[in-house]
């Protein structure tokens, strides 16, 4: 595979690309209109894009500050062809990084029930059912200390 970069999107076209990606992985499958993807937490969140040398967009992913001491991560997106090859890993490990720098002490996240087992091996423990996304989609809390 090309050499991957992490990098947050700044310019128009980058934030552009950004979202695009997360609405058709999260949201498209389940006939979401464009727009769906985002939240009111996008103003104030730190996001990660992966990319090539060849400017392909690969993966992104988002971490917001639920309190001082407490990230969220959210919106984990792999392109399809992507997915397995480690680009999820590198985004998080990313969003682990920045959240410790920032200050956090641990991050918890909603899983999609067939995610569990990738953030499992990233160290993150169940601690409760999570909500259910368009009466389908069933999640489960996590949670990791990284501090
Ligand atoms: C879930 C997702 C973000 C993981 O990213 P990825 O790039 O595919 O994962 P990686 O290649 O970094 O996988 C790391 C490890 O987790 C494992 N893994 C990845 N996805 C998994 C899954 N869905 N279930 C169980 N294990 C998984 C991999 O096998 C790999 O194990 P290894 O290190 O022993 O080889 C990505 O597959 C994705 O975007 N899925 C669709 C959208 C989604 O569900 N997002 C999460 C919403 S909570």
């Amino acid at each position: 595979m090309a050499q991957v970069t992490i990098i947050e999107p700044s310019s128009p076209d980058e934030l552009d690309r950004y979202y695009q990606l997360r609405w058709k992985i999260l949201r498209a499958p389940w006939n979401r209109p464009p727009g769906s993807e985002r939240d009111p937490l996008d103003k104030r969140s730190t996001h990660v894009m992966a990319v090539t040398s060849a400017h392909e967009l690969l993966g992104v992913g988002r971490l917001h500050f639920n309190s001082i001491s407490e990230g969220q991560v959210r919106y984990m997106a792999v392109a399809i062809d992507h997915q397995r090859s480690g680009i999820g890993t590198l985004i998080l490990e990313t969003l682990e990084t920045r959240a410790r720098q920032l200050g956090a002490a641990s991050i918890v996240l909603d899983a999609r029930e067939t995610a569990i087992g990738f953030y499992r091996k990233r160290g993150y423990q169940p601690t409760g059912p999570g909500h259910m996304l368009f009466r389908q989609i069933a999640h489960v809390h996590m949670c990791k200390r990284i501090s």
